[in-house]
């Protein structure tokens, strides 16, 4: 494994990944990490970070200089580089020319680690402090016009250093230089496939549960199927996976669900309907904050009853990704709020003295997304948009009621089966419908109408931090706007949502 020091680079969720995209098993540690917890993960090179910080600043992040003792291979990147060349007596001093994005590196001395790198290659710079003098032992390898050490080694010790960012897709070459590095260098084997880390995990959980129970709750997305699915693997009917039904959920998503995870998959799931328990305190509810806050009181409660029910469980497993927790242990302190609290269980595990699983804590999404494939989850489940927590209840503005869900959840199923048809439900990020509260008047067959508007919204996006609407071809929205308006009693208008995020957001409420 490799393991990358995070300094509070913006990129070094990056620098794993691409690690990983080579079968090397990359994790992400604080810099404050024990040099005995280091020692222990055996890393076959570690990985030094970029970061916001100049190292001359008082509480500028460092890690234990024992890090160079160890005799194992250290690539320092940008900040990273210029705390390893500081720790090893050389200097570092504020740069006369800033240097920020594209620069040409021409590479003098080139040695393993530019192995296959040409001699001048377009490089990613991004900083304002530069290398004045090397530690000794270290020759300069590369430099650009403004950077005379824009890379340095000491191939002896094995320690590398790069001003530029090699993990961004504006360095060319900066996959190659990985590569070398995780190789020629590192002597690292590309064998970390899912396949193998869905068997360690399996192991894993079964020696941690022994002969205990463990309950999950299934919410239908990826993330909890994939988790539902491993521990299933591995204890069999150990794992009660609890479905709530809230009433807020698409067109037969609660039989599919059933269908899939009790029929095919032979796994122990408990079905709860709990419609009732839900759109009662919803009834008159407009506003969205307080939807959202009801609909996670009334989760709690009914997960909690039925969690209660199961005798000697010990654990509740989640489906907490690595993001999530890169992002809450960053050494600047992630955008926390990017995680969704409502289907969090989080408070449960204390309150009924649970202990946590998290078999998917060291993968990205679409890492999940292949495990998911590799331990035979079907591809349209593993492939599913995102869908919220509250549901369709968000979605129908303003208030819920059974007939108002009745008319957006047949309207949803078109549009899906619609984006599906013509390719683009992997293409875009989300594609839903939302049923707006106002009325408008129509004529079919002669009579006037006065009824629904449905606005769809479809967006392209990397992480929901930003989007923007997705350029769906008109004949794909003219076919979708016909069949809702022919096939759903109670609509009679449907517009396309033109917005992006930022301004607006994802979701109408
Ligand atoms: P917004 O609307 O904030 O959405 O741009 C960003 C992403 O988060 C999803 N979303 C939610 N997910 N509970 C969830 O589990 C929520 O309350 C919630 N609100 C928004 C949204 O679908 C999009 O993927």
């Amino acid at each position: 494994m490799i393991v990358v020091i995070d300094f509070g680079s913006q990129y070094n969720q990056l620098i794993a990944r691409r690690v990983r995209d080579y079968k090397v098993y990359c994790q992400i540690e604080p810099p404050d990490i024990d040099i005995e917890r280091l020692k222990t993960l055996n890393p076959q090179g570690i990985i030094l970070s970029g970061g916001p910080s100049s190292i001359y600043e008082k509480n500028s992040p460092r890690t234990t200089e024992e890090i160079f003792s160890l005799g194992v291979p250290v690539l320092g990147i940008c900040y990273g580089m210029q705390f390893m060349v500081h720790a090893l007596g050389g200097g570092v001093a504020k740069a006369e020319k800033r240097e920020y994005g594209y620069a040409q590196l021409k590479v003098e001395q080139p040695g393993e680690l530019f192995n296959e790198v040409p001699g001048t290659t377009p490089c990613w710079m991004s900083h304002g402090d530069s290398i004045t003098a090397l530690p000794d032992g270290f020759s300069p390898r590369a430099a650009t016009d403004n950077t005379p050490y824009a890379a340095v080694a000491d191939p002896k010790r094995r320690f590398y250093g790069l001003q530029f960012h090699p993990e961004v897709e504006h360095t060319p070459k900066g996959k190659q230089i990985l590569k070398n590095f995780l190789f020629d260098i590192c002597g690292c084997k590309p064998n970390w496939t899912m396949k193998a880390f869905a068997k360690e995990v399996i192991a894993e959980i079964r020696e941690t549960v022994g002969n205990k129970s463990v309950i999950l709750g299934l919410s239908g997305g990826v993330d909890s199927s994939v988790t539902a699915l491993l521990i299933h693997k591995a204890i069999g009917k150990q794992l009660t996976c609890i479905f709530v039904d809230n009433g807020l959920l698409r067109l037969n998503e609660g039989a599919r669900m059933k269908k899939l995870f009790k029929q095919h998959l032979k796994m122990n799931i408990r079905y709860v309907n709990a419609t009732d328990q839900f759109l009662n305190p919803l009834a008159g509810v407009i506003d969205p904050e307080k939807k959202r806050k009801i609909i996670g009181k009334v989760f709690m409660d009914v997960f909690e009853a039925e969690a209660k029910t199961i005798t000697d469980a010990d654990f509740l497993a989640q489906g907490t990704l690595y993001p999530d927790i890169i992002e809450s242990q960053s050494a600047f302190g992630g955008p926390t709020s990017i995680i969704k609290s409502h289907h969090n269980v989080g408070g449960l595990p204390k309150k009924m003295k649970l202990k946590l699983i998290e078999p998917l804590k060291f993968l990205f999404k679409d890492e999940v997304r292949k495990l998911g494939l590799a331990i035979g989850l079907p591809e349209d489940l593993v492939w599913r948009q995102p869908f919220p927590g509250p549901g369709l209840a968000i979605r129908v503005i303003g208030e819920i009621t059974k007939k108002r869900l009745s008319v957006l959840r047949k309207v949803d199923a078109i549009l899906i089966e619609e984006i599906r048809a013509a390719g683009y439900y992997k293409k875009v990020w989300q594609s839903f419908a939302v049923l707006l509260p106002i009325k408008s008047v129509g004529v079919m067959g002669d009579k006037r109408t006065y009824e629904n508007i449905i606005a769809l919204r479809a967006v392209t996006s990397k992480d929901a931090m930003t989007a923007d609407w997705a350029k769906l071809p008109h004949k794909l929205l003219g076919r979708i706007s016909n069949r809702i308006i022919n096939e759903v009693n109670g609509v009679n208008r449907v517009v396309y949502d033109i917005s992006s995020k930022p301004p607006s957001t994802i979701e109408w409420e």
